[in-house]
C-alpha cells in the first residue's frame, strides 16, 4: 500500500500526543514535517513535546520538526494548561524521554516547502489553531493552493461549544486565521464538537490496554493522559477523555470513518460574545458546488475506537 505524504500541524497537548502516536504507528501515513503552534501551551514546549514523542516511539526515520507561530494573527493568547498541564502532557513529561537539543526550521516554511514537493498528494492534519497555515497561506497562496486536502480539528456546528457558550478552543484561540483558511478556496475537512463529542475513551479501558502492552510507550501514553481524564471527570463527569485531535488523524487514515457535508462556514472574529463561532449555512438551497469545506457530521464509533487501540498500543 502506498503511504500518504502528510504534515501535522499541533498545539500538543494531550489529545494531540495521542493523535501523533496514532499517526506515528499508522502505516497508511508517511509523516513527513510536524510543525507547531501556540495552543494548549506555548509554542516552544509544544516543540520540546514532539521531539519528546519521537524520542519515546524511537522514530528512526525522523520526520522535519519545526517551530511556528507563539501567538495568534492579531488577538492575544488563550492557553489550556488546565486541561493539558503547564507542560502540555499533563505534567508528566518527566516520564518521557527528553528532548533533542537541535535548531528547528520555521512551521511557515515548512508548510510551503511540504505543499510545494508533494502537491496534491499532501494531506495536512490541522490539529491546534490554524495561525501557521493562516501565515503560509497569506505569504504565498499559488504554493499553498497545491495542497491535496486540509483536515482541521475545530469547531462546533450544531452543539454548543468547549469554550464558552458558542466556539471550540482552536478557532477561538485563532479566528481570524480559521476564516482565511476556510475561504482559502483549498478543500478542507472539518472535524467538529459534533462528531469528536460522540466519542470518549474510558480511563478503565486505557489501564486495560496500556497493562496488557506493558512497553514503555504504553505506560508512558497512560502517564501523560492521566490528568486529562480527570478533567474531564472533575468537568465532565466521567473518567475518560475526548479523542478530538486523534479522530483528524483517523479520517487522514480512513476518510471513510466519516459521514460529511458541503457547507458554507465561516468563523465569527469581531463578536463582542461569539469569538470563533463557526456560522454555518446548513440551508438546503445554497450551490454546494461554490464551497470547498466539507463538514464531518456523522463518525463510525466503534470503527474510529478499533483503529484508535490497534494502532496507540502497537
Ligand atoms: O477543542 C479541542 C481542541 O482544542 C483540540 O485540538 C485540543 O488539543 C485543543 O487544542
Ligand atoms: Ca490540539
Amino acid at each position: 500500500m502506498k503511504s500518504k505524504p502528510v504534515l501535522i500541524d499541533t498545539d500538543i497537548g494531550v489529545d494531540d500526543a495521542m493523535a501523533l502516536v496514532l499517526a506515528l504507528n499508522s502505516p497508511e501515513l508517511s509523516i513527513k514535517a510536524i510543525t507547531t503552534v501556540a495552543g494548549n501551551v506555548d509554542v516552544t514546549k509544544c516543540t520540546r513535546n514532539v521531539e519528546r514523542i519521537l524520542n519515546l516511539l524511537n522514530i528512526q526515520d525522523r520526520p522535519i520538526v519545526a517551530e511556528g507561530a507563539s501567538r495568534p494573527l492579531r488577538l492575544p493568547l488563550v492557553k489550556a494548561s488546565e486541561v493539558h498541564g503547564k507542560d502540555g502532557l499533563g505534567d508528566a513529561s518527566a516520564f518521557l524521554p527528553q528532548p533533542r537539543k537541535s535548531k528547528h526550521p520555521s512551521a511557515v516554511e515548512t508548510i510551503l516547502r511540504c505543499c510545494d514537493q508533494y502537491g496534491s498528494r499532501l494531506t495536512i492534519v490541522a490539529i491546534g489553531p490554524l495561525t501557521n497555515l493562516a501565515l503560509a497561506w497569506k505569504k504565498n497562496p499559488r504554493v499553498m493552493k497545491k495542497v491535496g486536502r486540509i483536515i482541521t480539528m475545530g469547531g462546533a456546528i450544531r452543539v454548543p461549544g468547549n469554550t464558552g457558550p458558542v466556539a471550540e478552543f482552536n478557532y477561538f484561540v485563532d479566528p481570524d486565521a480559521a476564516h482565511i483558511v476556510l475561504n482559502s478556496g483549498v478543500p478542507v475537512t472539518v472535524i467538529p464538537l459534533d462528531v469528536t463529542h460522540q466519542v470518549v475513551v474510558m480511563r478503565k479501558e486505557m489501564e486495560y490496554r496500556a497493562k496488557r502492552r506493558a512497553s514503555l510507550a504504553a505506560l508512558a501514553v497512560l502517564k501523560f493522559t492521566e490528568s486529562y481524564m480527570r478533567y474531564h471527570l472533575d468537568t465532565q463527569g466521567f473518567n475518560g477523555g475526548y479523542l478530538h485531535d486523534p479522530m483528524a488523524v483517523g479520517v487522514a487514515i480512513d476518510p471513510s470513518l466519516v459521514k460529511t457535508r458541503n457547507v458554507h462556514v465561516d468563523v465569527e472574529s469581531k463578536g463582542a460574545f461569539t469569538r470563533g463561532m463557526t456560522v454555518t449555512d446548513l440551508q438546503e438551497h445554497h450551490n454546494p458546488s461554490q464551497s470547498t469545506v466539507d463538514v464531518a457530521v456523522a463518525i463510525d464509533r466503534e470503527r474510529f475506537l478499533r483503529l484508535f487501540h490497534d494502532r496507540l498500543w502497537k
